[in-house]
This record gives structure tokens, C-alpha cells and sequence, in this order.
């Protein structure tokens, strides 16, 4: 199994413990990367995904998603797209404004990115990829990326195949999650699927689904053989997970938060939040998407949620949180925190009808 602590290098740049932030639209933003990184034990964070089109029209909002903060290093920036030499001239731009790492994303299963046959409906298309992969090394200088599912279904699992050929064209890294686009969230990653890549690929592999605990984190590396993890959904339960990982893994004492610490560490996300310049609204929207999955599955968390969701001001959601943290002290129900298990199936957080959703 690899150690994580020793880090792995993409291109020249190292990352320490190789232990990523995966990049979630709508939800990793630099604020939240920021949040994380705080919790320690990340080595690198991977911006929301932004669109080629938006970037090379130099929409602001759309630079606003993809520049990491100031003090965010190593960090990437994730494009993604269809056409080659437009995704090449967003890689550029991004380079131009400082970007370290370009990650192109070759997973989305979003309804609104594969209807365009980008995302993960590229990996239908292996020589379009390549043309990506080609033209995106030669408009830039700094180390490409790929992050990729095992392929479009059960028929067509060609992970390995568009890994090596990223490789061959000069990827200095994978990031692999162990399902197809067919299986959207359904069933558990197939951690064992991604070892044929991570065995035949000489650059770093990260394996990435389902790693929601410590004991995940050492079977999907066991299984997979991969030089690193990459955690999405199991950091917005715990953020501390990456670094209780790899304080388990290197035999170091597993710090637990107390149920202050979570507290803090919301109310603090709010504060984060509050200094946006965004809407009133989306501010909210954006905590109670969070809380959603801060808190899903925890005892007496629906009531709180429902509570929350009715609020329109802020200060009064930032009282129902302290109250419920309080609460669970009061009763001493530290241990809901254990053992979180995110069922499979579709985000609660998108309605029938949004496009995030695979239907
Ligand atoms: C709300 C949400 C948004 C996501 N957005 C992106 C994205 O922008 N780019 C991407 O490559 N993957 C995206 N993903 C996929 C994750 O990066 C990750 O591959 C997937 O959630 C499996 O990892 P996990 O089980 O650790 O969450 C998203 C996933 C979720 C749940």
C-alpha cells in the first residue's frame, strides 16, 4: 500500500501527504478549500470545474470560480469542454494568471455537461481526448491533469486506455473514480478497478469514490494500488478526515473533533460566506446546501435542517446550528459523528429536474 505521507510530485510540484480535495461544483469553492486545508492533512485542491467557453470569453464570474486564493498551494484548476483548441486557450489563460496545475475533467456525469458531450462523454470518444490532451500540453507550461471515471458503462470501461494515452501525451497525473457514468452515484466505487491503471501508469494515481472513513481510505488504497486519494463527499461530512487518514496511516494519535470544533467550524464557514460578494440569497443557499451534507443522517439533524431551511436570515440559522450542537452535547451524542455512511443513489440535494442529477 502506498504511504501517503511520502507525497507524490505532479510534474515539479510536490504534494504532501498525496491526499486531494475533489473538485464539487457549487460546493469547493475557495472558500471551502480553504476550510479544508485548514482542517489539515490536504495536499491538494482542485478548483470547481469551469467551463473552457466561460474562460476564454473572460466572463468574470466564471474567473472568479476558477482563480485558487493567494496562499492556495498546490492547487489546479479544472476545465472542462469539447473542443481542443478552446480548452487549450483556457488552459493558457489560466497559466497566464497564475494557475499551477490544469486538471481536465473527463467525469462529470452531469446531465448539462454530457448533453454537450463533454465531461465524462468524452471517454466515448479516446481520440478526441487525445486531441484534448495534445493540444492543452502544447499551449501550456505547467503540469496537465486528467480526472476520469472508469469509462461510459459497463460496455465501454476504457479508463486504462485513455490513461495511458493521457500519459503519452504528457499528463502528469491521474485522478480515477471507481465507477462509470452509468452508475452516476449508485452502488459503491469499484476501488479494485483502478488498479490495472494505477499498476501500468507511471505517473501518480489517485483513487477517488466512497472514501468516507479512515478504514475506506486504507482499503481503496490496498485495492487499487494507487499512489493517493482523492475525497469529496466523506470531507463534507468530516473535514478533518484527510487528516485523521493520514495520521491513522502513519501510525500518529487520530485527532477528534469535539463537538465545538464542528460548531466552530460551520459558523465559521458562515462568517466565510457572509464576506461573498454574492446575493443575500445565494449566501443562504450556499449554507444550506452545505448543512445538508454537513449534517445529513446525524440524529435530530432533519428537524434542525428543516428549521434552518425556513430561515432567510442568516444570524437565525447560525442560532439553530449552535443550538443543535448544544443540544448533542447536552444529551452527550458526540458518537453521531462515528461511522458516517452516505447511502448510495441520488444527491438529495438536486430536485428532480436539475441537471446534476443523472436521470
Ligand atoms: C455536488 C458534487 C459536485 C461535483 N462536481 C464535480 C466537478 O466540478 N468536477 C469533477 O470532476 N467532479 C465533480 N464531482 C465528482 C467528485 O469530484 C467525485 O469524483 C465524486 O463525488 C466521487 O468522490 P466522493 O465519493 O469522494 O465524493 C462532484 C460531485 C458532487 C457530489
Amino acid at each position: 500500500m502506498a504511504d501517503i505521507q511520502k507525497g507524490i510530485k505532479i510534474g515539479d510540484i510536490e504534494v504532501k501527504p498525496a491526499t486531494a480535495l475533489a473538485p464539487m461544483e457549487g460546493i469547493t469553492d475557495v472558500l471551502f478549500r480553504h476550510q479544508i486545508r485548514s482542517c489539515g492533512g490536504c495536499g491538494l485542491t482542485v478548483t470547481e470545474f469551469v467551463n473552457c467557453e466561460g474562460l476564454a470569453r473572460d466572463v468574470s464570474r466564471v474567473w472568479s470560480k476558477a482563480l485558487p486564493g493567494e496562499e492556495e498551494r498546490p492547487a489546479s484548476i479544472q476545465i472542462y469542454g469539447r473542443q481542443p483548441d478552446r480548452i487549450a486557450r483556457a488552459a493558457a489563460m489560466c497559466e497566464a494568471k497564475g494557475a499551477q496545475i490544469i486538471d481536465l475533467n473527463l467525469g462529470c456525469p452531469a446531465k448539462q455537461v454530457v448533453s454537450g458531450n463533454a465531461g465524462s462523454a468524452l471517454m466515448k470518444e479516446p481520440e478526441l481526448c487525445r486531441e484534448i490532451f495534445r493540444a492543452v500540453r502544447a499551449a501550456i507550461s505547467i503540469p496537465m491533469t486528467v480526472k476520469m471515471r472508469l469509462g461510459w458503462n459497463s460496455h465501454q470501461m476504457n479508463a486504462l486506455e485513455i490513461a495511458h494515452m493521457a500519459q503519452e501525451e504528457g499528463a502528469a497525473m491521474v485522478a480515477v473514480h471507481g465507477r462509470t457514468r452509468e452508475e452516476a452515484y449508485r452502488g459503491r466505487a469499484h476501488w479494485d478497478l483502478v488498479r490495472p491503471i494505477a499498476d501500468a501508469l507511471s505517473i501518480p494515481v489517485l483513487v477517488n469514490g466512497d472514501i468516507l472513513t479512515r478504514e475506506d481510505a486504507r482499503k481503496a488504497l490496498e485495492q487499487s494500488g494507487a499512489d493517493g486519494i482523492m475525497v469529496g463527499r466523506g470531507l463534507l461530512r468530516n473535514p478533518w478526515l484527510l487528516r485523521q487518514i493520514s495520521e491513522e496511516l502513519s501510525g500518529e494519535p487520530v485527532y477528534e473533533p469535539t463537538l465545538k470544533a464542528r460548531c466552530d467550524f460551520v459558523c465559521h464557514y458562515i462568517d466565510l460566506i457572509e464576506t461573498l460578494p454574492i446575493s443575500a440569497a445565494g449566501a443562504m443557499g450556499k449554507v444550506k446546501c452545505f448543512l445538508g451534507y454537513f449534517t445529513r443522517g446525524l440524529a435530530y439533524s432533519s428537524q434542525m435542517r428543516e428549521r434552518a431551511y425556513r430561515f432567510s436570515e442568516m444570524s437565525a440559522i447560525r442560532e439553530a446550528i449552535v443550538e443543535y450542537f448544544d443540544m448533542l452535547e447536552k444529551q452527550a451524542l458526540e458518537s453521531v459523528f462515528d461511522n458516517v455512511v452516505l447511502e448510495g443513489g441520488q444527491d438529495e440535494r438536486f430536485k428532480p429536474g436539475d441537471p446534476r442529477r443523472c436521470e
